[in-house]
């Protein structure tokens, strides 16, 4: 069943589990996502990026999400990843979509409080529930978010207390040394920085960079307020050599089946992050 994103985050953060985000741009895709959470039996968020608005339209991912999750008893939000434009956003809400992510971390703090504010307003009043990004997450290698502003900034835990406060929101994605994409180094995540935002804020914390972070910094995230981990970059890479094996066993492969098994593949990936992220 689609539910908002606070519907869903508010037991997980109780529970101290994180809910696995994983970005769909495409029918198999979403059918990949929506399988693993069927062979999981537990929930997961269905991520469509305003960037990938060039691959679907948003009416396109919410009919066949729909689709989807008919005969899924698990709970599902069909989630709007970055976005800056408020046009789109609305376009969103008034698609179904039951949360947005408004990302207003390239604006300064009282720039990003009042677009955030102008979301909440407008997305509360349909039932639908809002993220929003204070400090920046940089860029890393593979990444598909090149739009996004890329320079490294951490989250400040004050302000971050302040930013949940004044602008109502449901949940607040943290810039702790994740990275979008595969990290060109060693990555260097602050379990320190992430305790005090937690500590002084009372909201789901969102964790964007899943991809290429160990699994037990993961685990250190999740004990400490995060709710919610985006995965996009690995699941691609997975799935594209998987498919390219496939290709290479059989070169006159019908696209057809190809297809399938690119559903098969992304549900593999995403499936193990599920049973990651949302331990018992
Ligand atoms: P990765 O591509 O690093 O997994 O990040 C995904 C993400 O944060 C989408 O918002």
């Amino acid at each position: 069943m689609l539910v908002n994103l606070k519907t869903l985050l508010t037991k997980a953060y109780i529970d101290k589990r994180a809910v696995g985000s994983f970005n769909v741009y495409s029918y198999e895709t979403i059918h990949g996502v929506c399988k693993a959470i069927k062979i999981t039996e537990k929930p997961a968020i269905i991520s469509f990026g305003a960037s990938y608005m060039k691959n679907m339209s948003l009416e396109c991912v919410k009919s066949i999400v729909d689709e989807a999750v008919k005969d899924m008893p698990e709970d599902t939000v069909l989630h709007l990843d970055h976005c800056r434009d408020l046009k789109i956003i609305k376009a969103a809400i008034d698609a179904g979509f039951t949360s947005v992510m408004y990302d207003g971390s390239a604006l300064d703090f009282e720039e990003n409080i009042k677009n955030t504010k102008d979301v909440v307003d407008m997305a509360h009043a349909e039932n639908v529930s809002v993220e929003a990004e204070l400090g920046k997450v940089a860029l890393g290698d593979y990444s598909n978010e090149t739009d996004i502003d890329s320079k490294q900034a951490f989250t400040n835990p004050s302000s971050a207390a302040e930013f949940a406060e004044r602008t109502n929101i449901d949940a607040l994605a943290v810039s702790i040394g994740t990275v979008h994409g595969m990290y060109k180094g060693e990555p260097n995540i602050r379990i320190d920085i992430l305790k005090e935002i937690n500590a002084a804020t009372d909201i789901p914390l969102v964790l964007h960079g899943g991809s290429g972070t160990p699994k037990k910094t993961l685990i250190d995230c999740i004990k400490n307020g995060i709710c919610k981990i985006n995965v996009n970059t690995e699941i691609s890479r997975y799935t594209v050599r998987k498919m390219y094996k496939a290709i290479e066993d059989e070169p006159n492969i019908h696209l057809s089946k190809l297809a399938l098994l690119e559903t098969e593949f992304v549900s593999e990936s995403v499936s193990e992050y599920i049973r990651l992220f949302y331990r018992n």
